[in-house]
């Protein structure tokens, strides 16, 4: 009997740490489904990706336009004579703001928060059962951090909320559908290359690690169902350190941000 090919949705595929998980469920055997608002960068990126993968061009924020994307692609797929078989599905998608306007934190809330309700929504309509959520957060969710941090790391806060109540939501839960909140720490990626982002003091100090170890570790968990992705046990004490002891964790990271600008 012919096994029916596994799909992944990904949505945020047009750069950094989402290309890098196409690319590689692509290389692991998936058919994937490249969402996003560039229709150009999807288009190259989909024809680097095999005979069998597509894209559909859709604003997270919009959950109208990802699911009717997501419906388009299912009934090309039917009317090709092939069965639709939706494993993953993975919001890497999101925006950075290192300033406390409001128009800022409206737009974190927007993409970062909003679009991860979309997605999960998404998800409990159309992943197949044993199915695998993925959803990058950040680092700055869980870390207490100087700088303007605080619209951002909301945002992604509240993302992680989100995911806890999503796992054990019926939806999700009759499927056993895994969901998997990754927290990587500094990507280089454009979004850790903007001027805004360039110069704040956590960037120039902190390692910047590369987008395709990033997503091969969150993939790794999120195939195998993990709860939360992090990079390294390093980054997984800091957060715990972060939890536990918040107090002397913001003073130790205040203290190694100015040693280090002053070495500099
Ligand atoms: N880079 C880091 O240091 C870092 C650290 C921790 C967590 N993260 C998180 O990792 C995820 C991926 O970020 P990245 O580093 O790969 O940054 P990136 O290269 O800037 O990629 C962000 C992706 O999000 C997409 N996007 C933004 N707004 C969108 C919208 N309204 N609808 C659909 N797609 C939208 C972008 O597509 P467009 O081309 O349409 O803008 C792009 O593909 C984000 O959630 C980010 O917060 C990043």
């Amino acid at each position: 009997m012919k096994a029916i090919a596994k799909q992944a949705l990904i949505i945020g595929a047009t750069g950094g740490i989402g290309k890098e998980i196409a690319e590689l469920l692509y290389r692991m055997g998936f058919d994937p489904i490249s969402a996003g608002r560039d229709h150009k960068k999807l288009m190259t990126l989909t024809r680097t990706l095999g005979s069998n993968a597509t894209y559909f061009v859709a604003d997270i924020t919009n959950y109208d336009q990802i699911h009717h994307g997501l419906l388009m692609h299912r009934d090309r797929r039917r009317k090709d004579g092939l069965e639709n078989n939706l494993q993953v599905v993975v919001n890497a998608s999101g925006v950075l703001h290192l300033n406390d306007t409001l128009e800022s934190l409206k737009h974190c809330i927007d993409v970062n928060l909003i679009g991860t309700r979309n997605t999960l929504k998404l998800a409990e309509e159309f992943i197949e059962d044993n199915g695998h959520v993925g959803v990058i957060s950040s680092a700055a969710s869980l870390l207490t951090l100087p700088g303007k941090f605080g619209s951002y790391a909301a945002s992604k806060a509240a993302v992680n909320t989100l995911c806890n109540h999503a796992r054990i939501s019926r939806a999700l839960l009759v499927k056993n559908v895994s969901v998997t909140v990754a927290y990587p720490q500094i990507v280089e990626t454009v979004m850790a290359n903007s001027s805004e982002a360039k110069q704040h003091d956590v960037f120039k100090v902190f390692p910047h690690y590369d987008p395709k170890v990033v997503a091969k570790k969150i993939v790794e968990d999120m195939l195998a169902g993990k709860r939360s992705s992090f990079l390294s046990r390093r980054d997984q004490l800091l957060a715990f350190v972060a939890r536990v002891a918040p107090v002397t964790f913001e003073r130790l990271t205040l203290k190694h941000i100015e040693r280090k600008i002053r070495t500099r």
